[in-house]
């Protein structure tokens, strides 16, 4: 277990300083391969993640930037309008790493009303960092953020 992790954690570093990308290609704390539709819906989300995490930052103040919150929310809004589409191929039972569960697929209208709510949310977050209007911002920036748990719970091993 130990050392399982202390490999990984080397594949990852070395991986990283390597090519940037074959990093992502091996699965969190796991040697399994994912397979292309695992890994593009995964970077798809990774998208989500990185705006997200820098969205935070500049809310916080420990980052400062002039003029990123509109771009970063607008990555965010991008990315979040190519989920549901990531995510439409059925791919139960594929040889490979993945972290969506079959549910998805088992309820895929509730999985896919969940993204166009989430889209719709990103959207308006959007709108509102170009407002540049910090008492628009927060509150679109939490709604938006509302959707990741709840489906994380549900659909996500
Ligand atoms: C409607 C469902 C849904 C919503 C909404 C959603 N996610 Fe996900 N997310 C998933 C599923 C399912 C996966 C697993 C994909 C795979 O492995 O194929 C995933 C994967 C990820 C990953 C990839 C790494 C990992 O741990 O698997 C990140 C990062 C992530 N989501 C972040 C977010 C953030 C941040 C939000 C909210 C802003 C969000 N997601 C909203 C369903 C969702």
């Amino acid at each position: 277990m130990q050392l399982n992790r202390a490999r990984s954690f080397f594949i990852g570093a070395v991986a990283c300083s390597a090519i940037a990308v074959s990093s992502a290609s091996v699965a969190d704390g796991d040697d399994e391969k994912r397979f292309p539709e695992s890994q593009y819906r995964h970077d798809v989300m990774e998208f989500v993640k990185y705006a997200y995490s820098n969205i935070a930052q500049l809310m916080k103040g420990t980052a400062e930037h002039e003029g990123h919150m509109v771009k970063h929310a607008q990555i965010m809004a991008s990315a979040a309008s190519m989920a549901k589409a990531a995510f439409e191929k059925d791919t139960r039972g594929m040889e490979g790493a993945t972290e969506a569960r079959d549910e998805i697929w088992e309820n895929w209208d509730d999985f896919a009303q969940r993204l166009d709510e989430f889209e719709a949310d990103a959207a308006a977050l959007a709108t509102a960092a170009e407002s540049g209007d910090m008492s628009k911002i927060g509150p679109a920036f939490k709604k938006t953020m509302g959707n990741c748990k709840s489906c994380h719970d549900d659909y996500r091993e």
